[in-house]
């Protein structure tokens, strides 16, 4: 039987997985992405762990490709060109996974392997024309038009995460001011929570948290029990990224947005203010047609399995 390695390379943890033809994640890890490494160093790491967790599976089972997904990722090239939350600079990783394995690997974009996830195995099955944004330690868009992933003339379309919703605002791991991604992401919502907890007197659970150490999760836990600085930065975060929503709209009039990674999570939390957002910024021809929804494919099945559906895809074609 026939499985494919799909790897996500994320800001914080990098996922690998084993996956059959139906989409069954067979297997699933993760390791810390580290700042410190640089590209050959992290697929070192993960292909010593991908090789030692296959020796379970390779008595019923063969691999036959890699799929990736990583941020600022280019499928036509091959290439992951400086994301803005690794230290990693220009690099060719098609060509760098062949000092590691001899089978075909094919890269895109993070967010838009969990589009093609979500099309094939989760919450978009059907649909032609939809959004996923992850919400992670960036913000990613994998953007679907009449049934085909929106790749653009050099390939890094879809990167609404570096669309500016304040240009006096934030400084962004890209070198811009104010860029969606540094308010709508889980590295996003925690500076809003500094933020607000600097500004405001209320009391809040989340002052007794290391400043550095605090997460989104902390975050929504706190907002879970009322806490009204977490409550506060979804709000914040939300109005941000319904905003900008509501802006992608126009541009694309999709049938759904979806909403995965980390800070998806919060579920309602993020949804519903997300969405009464949006409406509020919404052109009116567009108003209350687009629906936002979470993943079907929560944690980091969406990545693996749109990075594999890749593979999958490319062998059909041989
Ligand atoms: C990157 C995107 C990526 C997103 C989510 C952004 O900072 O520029 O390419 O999809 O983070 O990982
Ligand atoms: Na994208
Ligand atoms: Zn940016």
């Amino acid at each position: 039987i026939q499985l494919v390695m799909g790897i996500d390379v994320g800001g914080t943890n990098t996922a690998f997985g084993f996956v059959d033809r139906k989409g069954k994640l067979i297997y699933d890890a993760s390791l810390p992405t580290k700042a410190e490494l640089d590209a050959r160093q992290l697929f070192e790491r993960i292909f010593n762990a991908a090789n030692k967790s296959f020796k379970k599976f390779e008595k019923k089972y063969e691999l036959v490709g890699i799929g990736i997904g990583a941020p600022n990722a280019n499928y036509y090239k091959g290439t992951v060109e400086k994301p803005p939350n690794l230290n990693w600079g220009k690099v060719n990783v098609v060509k760098l996974i062949k000092e590691f394995s001899d089978l075909p690997v094919v890269i895109t974009n993070d967010a838009n392997a969990a589009a093609l996830g979500e099309m094939i195995f989760g919450a978009a099955k059907g649909m032609k024309n939809f959004i996923v944004i992850t919400l992670g330690t960036g913000l990613g868009s994998g953007i679907v038009v009449d049934g085909n992933l929106v790749y653009g003339s050099d390939g890094f379309a879809g990167e609404l995460g570096h669309t500016t919703y304040d240009p006096n605002g934030r400084l962004c791991g890209c070198g811009r001011l104010g860029c969606l991604e540094t308010y709508a992401s889980a590295t996003g919502i925690k500076r809003t929570a500094l933020e607000l907890m600097a500004k405001y007197p209320y009391p809040s659970s989340l002052r007794k948290l290391n400043c550095e150490k605090l997460s989104a999760k902390d975050i929504y836990n706190a907002a879970v029990k009322g806490d009204k600085i977490a409550l506060e930065a979804f709000d914040y975060t939300a109005k941000a990224l319904g905003f900008k929503l509501a802006d992608t709209v126009v541009h694309l009039s999709p049938e759904a947005i979806i909403l995965y990674g980390g800070l998806a999570l919060a579920g309602d939390l993020i949804i519903k203010p997300t969405k009464k957002y949006m409406e509020r910024q919404m052109l009116n021809i567009f108003k209350n047609k687009v629906k936002i929804i979470p993943s079907a494919l929560p944690g980091k099945g969406a990545g693996i399995m749109g990075a594999a559906a890749l593979i999958w895809n490319e062998l059909e074609k041989i």
